[in-house]
């Protein structure tokens, strides 16, 4: 009776053991499904502007889709909602459909990079907005572990590391980062004038924008008109060339 009784209970510890074994290993990889790029953000808070562009622009869609095809995973620059409070009034309405898509997937890199992998990459980033020096260049410096994103027209330090699992990375950055593309079409005025006046045209040309900040639509207006300053510029220094030969 008594080896009866302790025999069953120790059959019932082996089963009961090895239930537990046997459910240890499907629970471990705990399959949740594709990362969900609007949910990390949700959770991290102060990104709700982000978030809506990217549901508008359904950029969103773009990355989640991409976070369950690809291997290479993902690191997106997230500017805060007091990034984008701090543009310049106007800026974001100033952009059309296409630019948007463009300035958030300028933010977004098709590959996992961790904060160490940083101080080994090669400038320029590709950008989900595409690449080229002088469209949508996006540099990387680091310091230690400070890592520096520049774009040409401004830059701003990683603040914080937001999400990281090694797929997806997301890094806090205080600022909107502006590509050239869409903030800066305007290239120098080629002529090889005596600078300094060019220059000092260009900048009461922007003056009103203060910063980089300049819409496209103000670049566009400046543009030709610093072309053609830099150029009598030149004509008139040509002219006083040729009067003292
Ligand atoms: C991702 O998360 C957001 C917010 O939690 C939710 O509204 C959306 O339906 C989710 N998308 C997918 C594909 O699960
Ligand atoms: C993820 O990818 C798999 C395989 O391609 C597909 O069957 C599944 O529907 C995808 N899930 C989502 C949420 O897109
Ligand atoms: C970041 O990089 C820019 C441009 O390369 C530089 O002007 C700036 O000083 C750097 N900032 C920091 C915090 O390293
Ligand atoms: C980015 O880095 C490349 C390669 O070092 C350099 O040629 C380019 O001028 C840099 N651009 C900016 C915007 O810092």
């Amino acid at each position: 009776m008594d080896f009866g009784h302790a025999f069953a209970l120790s059959l019932s510890l082996i089963a009961l053991l090895s239930s537990a074994t046997l459910a240890q290993p499907a629970s471990a990889p705990a399959p949740t499904g594709p990362t969900n790029i609007t949910a990390v953000l949700e959770k991290a808070g102060q990104y709700t502007m982000l978030i809506r562009l990217m549901k508008a622009t359904q950029v969103a869609d773009q990355m989640n889709q991409q976070l369950n095809n690809s291997a290479q995973g993902l690191t997106i620059f997230a500017p805060t909602d007091n990034a984008f409070s701090s543009l310049k009034p106007g800026t974001l309405n100033s952009l059309t459909d296409q630019q948007k898509v463009s300035l958030i997937q300028f933010h977004i890199i098709p590959s996992f990079i961790s904060v160490p992998q940083f101080q080994t990459v090669t400038n320029p980033l590709r950008t989900q907005a595409g690449s080229g020096e002088d469209q949508f260049p996006l540099n990387v410096t680091t310091s230690g572990n400070q890592v520096n994103v520049s774009t040409g027209i401004n830059d701003a330090p990683v603040a914080n590391t937001v999400y990281t699992d090694g797929q997806l990375a997301v890094y806090q950055v205080d600022k909107v980062l502006l590509p050239i593309a869409i903030f800066r079409p305007a290239v120098p005025a080629p002529a090889p004038a005596p600078g300094g006046k060019a220059k000092k045209k260009k900048k009461e040309a922007g003056a009103p924008a203060t910063d980089a900040d300049a819409t496209a639509d103000d670049s566009a207006t400046s543009g030709p008109a610093v072309g053609t300053a830099a150029a009598a510029v030149f004509a008139a220094f040509m002219l006083v060339v040729g009067q003292g030969l």
